[in-house]
């Protein structure tokens, strides 16, 4: 292995920078020459490769968003456009690639290195913390530190005003962001798309908890929940319990942004380096993830097809605890 390419692909994720950093400062540590491929696979088969220095990467462990840009790109699931991106990896004598990205980006990688016999090593980037293997992806603590700041300010508003809020947080077809940011901000109920009777308990808990106890409540839904999203379940409410006043928060790609904490930071440099080292070792087809504070090797086939569920230890702790 003598020369390795890295890129970023699907939606971006804070930390998605210090995983660059650490496969591009890696790479030279071990005297690897290094691309960073711009705008993921739709870059790869345009040829917008360019040679990486440990300088490209200076000042950027801080930053939010991906230096390298991404997209979600329409013409790498075709064989033809998969053609074209090998054409290019071999035109630059590349022996390895590194893509950064979630369950999309994995399927893309597992295609490329079946089709082609070409080594690819994936790191779970994406604020969903869906990808099945490891206990954390790089960008959920971030984004779970963002929505616990915006629920925090929406319940001093709300609890001047003694109303009930629903909040919608991102999270794709997962509840990891919604469940976390409940107990985190101390929410009074969670929607999530893998738990079933969330509306009964919401109501249960407005029948009998609500008006006994509250003078404001926080509802977090996921954006994937089977009952519909902040804005249907917030006009139901109101059509059953005229008496609440009640506001919905749609947070948005705010969650998206910002500086990466510190866990997502080290996490990623971890994972970066451990990406490196798996392509020189001849590793190929495996996610690099954490689980109980291990490095693990995790089968792209697991990563992509099997499901992470929520951790059955969390799912009851917001109902015990809006008492
Ligand atoms: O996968 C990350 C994510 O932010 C999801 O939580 C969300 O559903 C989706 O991406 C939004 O994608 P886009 O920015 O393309 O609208």
């Amino acid at each position: 292995m003598k020369k390795i390419a890295v890129l970023t692909s699907g939606g971006d994720a804070p930390g998605m920078n210090a995983a660059i950093r650490a496969v591009v400062r890696g790479a030279i540590s071990y005297k690897l020459q290094v691309m960073g491929v711009f705008r993921g696979y739709q870059g790869l088969i345009d040829d917008d490769l360019h040679d990486m220095t440990s300088k490209s990467v200076s000042n950027i462990i801080h930053q939010g968003g991906t230096i390298l840009k991404t997209a979600r790109c329409k013409e790498f699931p075709t064989k033809e456009g998969r053609k074209k991106a090998f054409y290019n990896l071999r035109k630059h004598d590349i022996d390895g690639l590194v893509v950064i990205g979630g369950n999309g980006t994995f399927t893309g990688a597992k295609l490329l290195g079946e089709e082609f016999n070409f080594p690819v090593i994936g790191i779970p980037g994406t604020i969903d913390n869906d990808l099945y293997g490891t206990d954390f992806t790089i960008g959920f603590d971030t984004a779970l530190n963002t929505v616990v700041d915006a629920v925090d300010k929406i319940r001093d508003t709300a609890t001047a005003h003694n109303r009930l809020f629903f909040v919608e947080v991102m999270g794709r077809h997962a509840g990891f962001l919604a469940l976390h940011s409940a107990i985190a901000s101390g929410s009074e109920a969670v929607f999530t798309p893998e738990v079933d009777g969330d509306m009964e308990r919401l109501y249960d808990f407005l029948r009998n908890k609500f008006k006994k106890a509250k003078s404001s409540s926080i509802v977090i839904v996921a954006e994937g929940t089977k009952e519909g999203n902040a804005i249907t379940i917030s006009q139901k409410v109101t059509e059953d319990f005229p008496e609440y006043d009640t506001r919905v928060s749609i947070l948005g790609h705010i969650q998206r942004g910002g500086s990466p904490s510190p866990f997502d930071r080290v996490l990623a440099s971890e994972l970066g380096v451990a990406a490196v080292r798996a392509l020189i070792a001849g590793k190929k087809a495996v996610m690099m993830g954490l689980e109980s504070n291990k490095l693990v090797e995790v089968p792209f086939d697991d990563a992509i097809f099997k499901k992470k569920d929520l951790d059955p230890r969390m799912v009851g702790l917001v109902g015990v605890l809006s008492i």
